[in-house]
């Protein structure tokens, strides 16, 4: 152990590891934050809405006009995300990973601009704007980050370091749940600032990004740069620099068969359809658990349930949601990603269960309220064991250096589509089916449980060459011979960690 460092396993974290990642997961916090901001100033904003059509066409607005123009706010922004994760292939060989995240935050800055003065402009179409704009910035940042984050970190922590993405995202919504109370900036003359809010973690991380080293992957493998690469990887903390470079040039060496893989190759070449498969599934399996059914539209599922303070048991759950990121962040790299994965989906399914149960005995039994509170902060809880912050790193693991940025730019956009179909759909879903709403999305946890057993390989403490190798072994032994998961865990002879 040396002073100012701490240690994990073989690797220790040191400050420059610390702040390159803190630096960079400031792109996931304003994820979490335009996540979470436009859930409590809802009404405030409407009437914004209202006011801008009165004055402009001497009428109030009709209520279905103002129902479409706020689905649209809160819907405009995955569609952002979907066109900015999809895009992230194009900036990151040209320009490196950490410019093309300094760079992103023009994209922030404008969308705070367009969001914090549309009501002086009195025009809800710039606040609308403003929204798609911080949307593709989040997109992109979804992308760049993880791979940033995985790229620069020595092999046994890349679990525990990926997560703190996900860290930033919950801290993220956490602080626009607090900031978003009535009596702080969620007020008539302050939502302005509420939103474009976001520009402050901007400005602070263009200060901080150019004193954070680029991914040393990148420059050796990309840019052929190996004595810059060595200096990146020192500065990284990384113990074992020489066997850091060694897998970095024998990751190289497979490149220049490999090159840079786009996306229509990703797609047709035999093998990288499990892998990828695996990535979009984890991503759906995180959307499709219904947790944005949760961090949307919280506060009304709350007020039906019969909570009293809706809006605290909304702040409610961005605390379990924080406090449960960090008990995964101490476990991942002990426990490995597959069990905690597992784990999670199971305790969200019988969560899920028991929400349902005590919003149909609701009228019969009111303290059932207080079962609805239970269930709906141990669905969050679990959620944040694996869910949450795995599939959004586990990505950059499956994919060697090559195909990587199209990998992750799909696993991406498929996240990004099925956020937005859980957004615009759960209101109407929930009008049809009543208090067995979360009935659909139990059947698709346990879906995903059964996928993630079979299909899902362990990725802990694996070199990202290994990792592929194991792909490459289960596709070589047969489908039906071995699935990916036996294939890995008996790759190396050790223990499966399940
Ligand atoms: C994940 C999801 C995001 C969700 C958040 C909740 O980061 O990608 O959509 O809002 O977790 O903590």
């Amino acid at each position: 152990l040396s002073f100012g460092t701490i240690q994990i396993g073989r690797d220790s974290v040191t400050p420059s590891l610390l702040m390159a990642v803190g630096s960079a997961v400031l792109g996931s916090l304003q994820f979490g934050y335009n996540t979470g901001v436009i859930n409590a100033p809802q009404r405030i904003i409407e009437s914004f809405y209202n006011e801008t059509w009165l004055w402009r066409f001497s009428e109030p607005i009709s209520h279905p006009a103002l129902t479409a123009l706020w689905s649209l706010t809160v819907a405009i922004f995955p569609v952002g995300g979907m066109i900015g994760s999809f895009s992230v292939g194009l900036f990151v060989n040209r320009f490196g990973r950490k410019n093309s995240m300094l760079g992103a935050n023009v994209l922030a800055v404008l969308s705070a601009a367009l969001m914090g003065l549309s009501q002086l402009a009195s025009s809800f179409e710039m606040l609308i704007v403003g929204r798609f704009v911080v949307g593709v910035f989040c997109g992109l940042c979804t992308g760049f980050v993880p791979m940033y984050v995985e790229e620069i970190s020595p092999t046994t922590l890349r679990g525990a370091l990926g997560t703190l993405h996900q860290l930033g995202v919950v801290i993220g919504i956490l602080l626009a749940q607090i900031l978003g109370l009535e009596w702080l900036l969620g007020s008539l003359s302050l939502w302005p600032v509420l939103l474009s809010f976001t520009v402050l973690p901007a400005l602070l991380q263009c200060v901080l990004l150019p004193f954070c080293p680029e991914s040393p992957r990148y420059l050796l493998i990309n840019c052929s740069q190996e004595s810059e690469a060595h200096e990146g990887r020192l500065l990284d903390g990384s113990i074992n620099v020489a066997e850091d470079m060694q897998e970095m040039r024998e990751e190289s060496h497979r490149m220049q068969q490999e090159t840079s893989v786009s996306i229509l190759e990703l797609l047709r070449t035999p093998a990288y359809k499990q892998p990828l498969m695996v990535a979009v599934m984890l991503q759906l399996s995180q959307q499709l658990s219904g947790i944005n059914a949760v961090f949307y539209y919280s506060t009304g599922i709350f007020e039906k349930a019969g909570v009293s303070q809706p809006v605290y048991a909304t702040i409610g759950t961005g605390v379990v949601n924080t406090a449960f990121t960090v008990v995964s962040l101490f476990v991942v790299e002990r426990v490995g990603r597959r069990p905690l994965h597992l784990i999670g989906l199971m305790g969200m399914a019988v969560s899920a269960v028991f929400l349902t149960v005590a919003m149909a005995l609701l009228e019969q039994l009111a303290w059932m309220s207080y079962v609805s509170i239970a269930a709906i902060f141990s669905f969050v809880a679990f959620f944040e064991i694996g869910p949450g912050p795995i599939p959004w790193f586990i990505v950059a693991e499956l994919f060697s250096q090559g195909p990587r940025p199209a990998a992750v730019a799909v696993a991406g956009f498929s996240n990004w589509s099925a956020n937005f179909l859980v957004g615009i759909c759960f209101q109407y879903i929930e009008q049809l089916c009543g208090p067995f709403v979360f009935i659909i999305f139990t059947v698709l946890l346990l879906a995903f449980f059964i996928f993630t057993y079979f299909k899902v390989p362990e990725t802990k403490g694996r070199t990202f060459e290994e990792i592929s190798a194991g792909f490459k072994r289960a596709g070589a032994g047969g489908a039906d011979k071995y699935s990916a998961s036996e294939e890995f865990n008996t790759l190396r002879g050790d223990d499966p960690d399940l």
